[in-house]
């Protein structure tokens, strides 16, 4: 394996070895960081934008392969309607903005989710990010949109029913692997790491299946407030664990 320029970067405590492949992050505490300090919740939104672009740029540096961010659930519907617009609005502004600078950057983006669900010059602006980014060799970027892990199984099982009623498939041919590539996820490796900022410990239906083996760190700083030291502390911590696989230590 070549050695990555960027590894140099790397802080010295952290083992290049022992890096996790995929990263799956849950951006939570965008409105409470607006709101303790005074200002309405989509400045937090907007602020976290800056958070996931130094993120992405870190994991890349650090030489991860996977980031995975969860921008918005099948649950945030059920928001006031201003912020949902507001949020949507912002995707894809943010999108049309960073193109360039992803396109130079080398990182290739995916969005999962049911995107069908949202505005159409979202949609439009979401398929030609992916379809211009498709060749690019750097770090895989997928942007959990309209996304729920409940809904995305159901897809899964509705697409493969559908595929053994038409006999184009035997029930015994269903196995993980099968299964796997019904998910939005398919041919993604699993995440190692799930890093939740705002000290919340739940997965808020977010890649339920995906995250059997993930380990899991919270932090209680807001996402916008996430930087490269906080991230650099989650993988220190995530370098400590013993992964076990339901198998016994090795030491
Ligand atoms: C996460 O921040 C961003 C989205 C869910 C879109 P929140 O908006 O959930 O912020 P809090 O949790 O209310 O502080
Ligand atoms: C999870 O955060 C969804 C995203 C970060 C996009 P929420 O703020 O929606 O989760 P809950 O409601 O606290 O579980
Ligand atoms: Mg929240």
């Amino acid at each position: 394996m070549s050695v990555k320029q960027s590894f140099i970067e790397l802080p010295l405590d952290l083992d290049q070895q022992r890096i996790p492949r995929h990263v799956a992050v849950i951006m939570d505490g965008n409105g409470r960081w607006a709101k303790s300090r005074g200002f309405p919740r989509i400045i937090g939104h907007q602020k976290g934008v800056d958070a996931l672009k130094n993120l992405l740029r870190c994991c890349d540096d650090w030489g991860i392969e996977v980031l995975t961010a969860y921008a918005f659930s099948t649950e945030n519907w059920g928001r006031p309607s201003h912020e949902v617009e507001f949020l949507m609005t912002l995707f894809e502004r943010v999108l049309r903005k960073e193109l360039a600078e992803m396109m130079a950057e080398n990182v290739k983006i995916r969005f999962v989710g049911d995107l069908s669900a949202l505005p159409t010059s979202l949609q439009a602006e979401i398929a030609y990010s992916m379809e211009k980014t498709a060749n690019n060799k750097g770090i895989q970027f997928n942007i959990a949109t309209n996304y729920g892990s409940r809904q995305e199984i159901i897809h899964a099982c509705k697409s493969i029913a559908s595929q053994v009623q038409q006999g184009k498939m035997e029930l015994e041919d269903i196995d993980e692997k099968l299964f796997e590539n019904h998910l939005y996820t398919e041919g993604l490796i699993s995440p190692d790491l799930l890093i939740r900022t705002s000290g919340e410990m739940r997965l808020s239906n977010f890649l339920l299946w995906q995250m059997a083996y993930a380990e899991i760190y919270v932090t209680p700083t807001l996402w916008p407030d996430f930087n490269r030291e906080e991230f650099h502390q989650a993988l220190l911590n995530y370098q400590q664990r013993d992964r076990r696989f339901g198998k016994l230590s090795k030491t």
